[in-house]
């Protein structure tokens, strides 16, 4: 496992967020079961761009997997084993034979060019590096392929801004997930391509973004 430290909060570690997300896990469905309403509409669109042999990361416990369309070839990684236990449970009960392993984006086993798509909700936000894990997805998503991504940023206004700067560092140790992470940026540092943007819930908190290993493809 690596001790990579975050580049915006310098103190959290791999290990941290794999210890805060194993702590959260019994508890995960039922913490977000009342945003769950608002996100199911946008977990269905974005998984349903999904194509070829798709690698989601961060499966969690496994919100998305009855969303993808029928015969998807899935194969998902999770940092927290307690969380992986509960998504093998969820592909069990639906069927589904995904490959689903304990991994680290920040560090991935498969080789270049090995996917079409690459998806993630509400990831990185918890990734210690997501710069160096966005330029992973880069590495393993083929040159046709698509990055696919759900995910709440820093609101990008002064006051609210800064209050979720001040509010970050307490949200971070209770649940694991940094509050003003700059997605959009981080998926641009990484070198990829951003296609598209789609701007959704209060003052555009969320984004659902689709992009592109390079511009040629
Ligand atoms: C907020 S949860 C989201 C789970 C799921 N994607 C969803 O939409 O409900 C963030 C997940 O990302 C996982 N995660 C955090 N850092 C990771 C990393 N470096 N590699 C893989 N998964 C990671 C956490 O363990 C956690 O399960």
């Amino acid at each position: 496992m690596t001790m990579t430290r975050d580049p915006e909060t310098g103190s959290v570690s791999t290990n941290m967020t794999k210890t805060r997300y194993n702590r959260i896990a019994p508890f995960y469905n039922f913490m977000e079961a009342i945003p769950e309403r608002r996100f199911r509409p946008w977990r269905k669109k974005l998984t349903s761009k999904a194509k070829g042999a798709i690698l989601e990361i961060g499966v969690g416990t496994g919100k998305n997997f009855s969303h993808y369309p029928q015969g998807a070839c899935v194969t998902g990684i999770e940092l927290a084993d307690r969380m992986l236990v509960i998504a093998r449970q969820k592909a069990a009960e639906l069927g589904l034979s995904f490959d689903l392993r304990e991994g680290d984006v920040q560090n991935l086993e498969f080789p270049d060019h090995s996917f079409d798509t690459a998806i993630a909700t509400f990831v990185f936000c918890s990734v210690p590096d997501p710069v160096r894990g966005l330029k992973e997805l880069r590495r393993v998503v083929k040159p046709a392929g698509r990055i696919l991504l759900l995910e709440h940023v820093r609101i990008d206004r002064p006051v609210i801004g800064r209050f979720m700067d001040c509010l970050n560092p307490l949200v971070v140790r209770i649940i694991g997930a940094n509050i003003n992470r700059r997605t959009v940026e981080n998926v641009q540092k990484a070198g990829l391509c951003v296609e598209e943007i789609e701007h959704l819930g209060m003052m555009g908190l969320v984004k659902m973004i689709s992009a592109k290993t390079d511009w040629a493809s």
